[in-house]
């Protein structure tokens, strides 16, 4: 792909690339703009090292791609509602984010993208991992693919945000409201195809998916773990090692990912701003 103003280095083979050139403090320019959108939709998980943003210019960014997610488990910063801090103290044993999800599909139209700035980050450990979810579709066989098209399945908050989910868990550190009985479930194709890149991706994660729509949770839960080990396998992912003032942005729609929990006794401060997306097809 040819960039204009940006350079980009791809750091697998699977996604994931570097964007260099580009202070995120600075209103960008249209063209900078349109360069970062296509490297976005290219590479599906895009970073930037050493940006010295503030709340609003966090905001700003995440404008541009669209409106911004208030999350209603996690309690956004007070007067950045839109920001959400995920802190790891020293002494939790439990972080967010540690399983593989897509961000908010537990939502009628889950996050087109989450923008992670690193405030804090442990002397080791706590890399995040990224797996592309159209090369898990990709990958699957020709009866497969068949099998699973037209096939729905129900993603809820409940699991992940119960009073035993591990989200749930992170209530001291993180402000975390517990999902109640009345937590809805909705309905998203098992295939879905990307609104940008016209591509197929899968679209089931181990936190939120919870069974396919007309069968019972037992019946769904030898296909969709053979879906779950199958889409974060090692030559689908990428993995960032954090430095302080770096960004991920990470394309919900076709990526999954994973924060990894391996610096004990290490505080992790991140910050996160959650671009709404649109109704899966
Ligand atoms: C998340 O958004 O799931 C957290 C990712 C991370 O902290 O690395």
């Amino acid at each position: 792909m040819g960039y204009k103003t940006i350079d980009v280095k791809p750091v697998s083979g699977a996604l994931g690339a570097e964007i260099e050139g580009v202070d995120l403090s600075k209103e960008l320019s249209n063209e900078t703009f349109d360069d970062i959108h296509q490297a976005f939709l290219d590479h599906v998980v895009i970073f930037f090292r050493d940006q010295h943003i503030g709340h609003e210019q966090h905001k700003a960014f995440g404008r541009r791609f669209g409106s911004l997610n208030i999350h209603p488990y996690v309690k956004g910063m007070d007067g950045h509602r839109e920001i959400m801090q995920i802190v790891k103290e020293p002494e939790d044993r439990i972080n967010f984010g540690g399983g593989w999800h897509s961000d908010m599909s537990f939502l009628e139209e889950p996050a087109l993208g989450s923008i992670l700035y690193a405030k804090e980050v442990p002397p080791y450990g706590g890399d995040t991992l990224w797996a592309n979810q159209y090369l898990a579709y990709e990958t699957l066989s020709d009866g497969m693919k068949k099998m699973l098209e037209g096939l729905k399945a129900i993603h809820t908050a409940k699991g992940e945000y119960s009073e035993r989910g591990a989200s749930a868990q992170r209530r001291k550190s993180m402000n975390v409201t517990v999902a109640g009985d009345d937590t809805p479930s909705f309905e998203h194709p098992v295939l879905r195809t990307h609104p940008e890149t016209g591509r197929k991706a899968l679209y089931v994660n181990p936190a939120f998916t919870e069974k396919f729509v007309g069968m019972t949770k037992r019946e769904s839960r030898p296909l969709l773990d053979f879906l779950f080990e199958h889409c974060t396998q090692e030559q689908f992912t990428c993995r960032f090692r954090w430095t302080k003032s770096a960004i991920a942005f990470w394309d919900n729609r076709a990526a999954q990912h994973f924060a990894l929990n391996d610096y004990h006794g290490h505080r992790r401060h991140m910050e996160r701003v959650t671009v709404n997306g649109d109704r899966p097809f």
